[in-house]
């Protein structure tokens, strides 16, 4: 048994993806969503050391609390400061990495491959757990700067002091030629469109090559990548990164590659 947990879960994609190549594996497990509060998850996570759960896909608001509770950690989710993946080891020792930077690229480079990491720099709206994942994802494939704007001021500051130097809070509304310079702009709030203009960023002064991506799959073209496309920019979509992430997890949950089938189109219809 695997699966994934969050406050709330039953928005996730990640049970019928993973149990589609489950089953298409032949392999004899269950992946199930686990909606479990805040108050509760290290209880919760206490309670399946040793038990029949070979791992978790971890969504909000658990990441950074899930990497506090490991006993390993790997350079990505040390780097993100987040884990999206914990894996229970028959020592009854708990792993946490974060697949979600990866995820994050592997959409990119699907729906977006004319995009250069390290041709400019990038503004990431939100600095929650997913916002790490990329912001970590992105130094490492070698972006010269990274900006980011967050509703809470001091959440963009400890992530910016997390990330170091070529990580930079915004504090104020950025003028057109800073906004002009962004190679791509990511949403990683769940608020879409609400979250970038309420936080002052006016995106039509984005250059005709910027990318523009939306965390958010649910729905899958959301107002912000619709109002993109509708200027005629390349968009990448939330789902594309969801299955980014679910490949690496399902190799680290059930060691195994995961079955080639269609799961984007699978994912649409469900
Ligand atoms: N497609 C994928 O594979 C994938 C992977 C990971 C995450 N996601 C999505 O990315 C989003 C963020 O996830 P997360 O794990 O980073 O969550 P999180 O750790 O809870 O962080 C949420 C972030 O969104 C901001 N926010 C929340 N509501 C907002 C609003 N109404 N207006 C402006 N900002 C708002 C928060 O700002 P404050 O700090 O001010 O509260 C924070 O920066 C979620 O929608 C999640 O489903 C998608």
């Amino acid at each position: 048994m695997a699966g994934v947990v969050g406050w709330p879960i039953s928005h996730s994609l990640s049970p019928q993806l993973q149990n589609a190549w489950i089953l298409a594996a032949g392999i004899d497990a269950v992946y199930v969503p686990f909606s479990v509060p805040p108050g509760r998850f290290a209880a919760f996570i206490a309670g399946m050391r040793g038990g029949p759960l070979l791992g978790l896909n971890v969504t909000a608001p658990h990441k950074q609390a899930a990497l506090g509770l490991a006993d390993r950690v790997s350079p990505q989710a040390r780097a993100a400061g987040a884990a999206n993946l914990l894996v229970f080891h028959e020592d009854g020792l708990l792993s946490a990495d974060n697949t979600d930077g990866e995820g994050l690229l592997k959409a990119f480079a699907a729906q977006a491959p004319k995009f250069v990491p390290s041709a400019g720099p990038v503004l990431i709206v939100g600095a929650g757990g997913a916002a790490r994942g990329a912001a970590s994802a992105l130094l490492a494939a070698g972006t010269p700067k990274i900006q980011i704007l967050n509703r809470n001021p001091q959440r963009a500051l400890n992530l910016a002091q997390t990330l170091g130097p070529q990580v930079e809070p915004l504090s104020a509304p950025p003028k057109n030629d800073v906004v002009r310079a962004w190679g791509a702009v990511i949403n990683a709030t769940p608020a879409g469109l609400d979250a970038a203009s309420s936080l002052g960023v006016d995106l039509s002064a984005l250059s005709a090559d910027a990318v523009v991506m939306d965390m958010v799959y649910r729905p899958l073209r959301t107002p912000l990548l619709e109002g993109a496309a509708r200027r005629g920019l390349v968009t990448v979509d939330g789902l594309e990164m969801l299955i980014g992430q679910a490949r690496p997890s399902f190799r680290a949950l059930f060691g195994a590659e995961p079955p080639s089938l269609d799961i984007r189109a699978m994912a649409l219809g469900a």
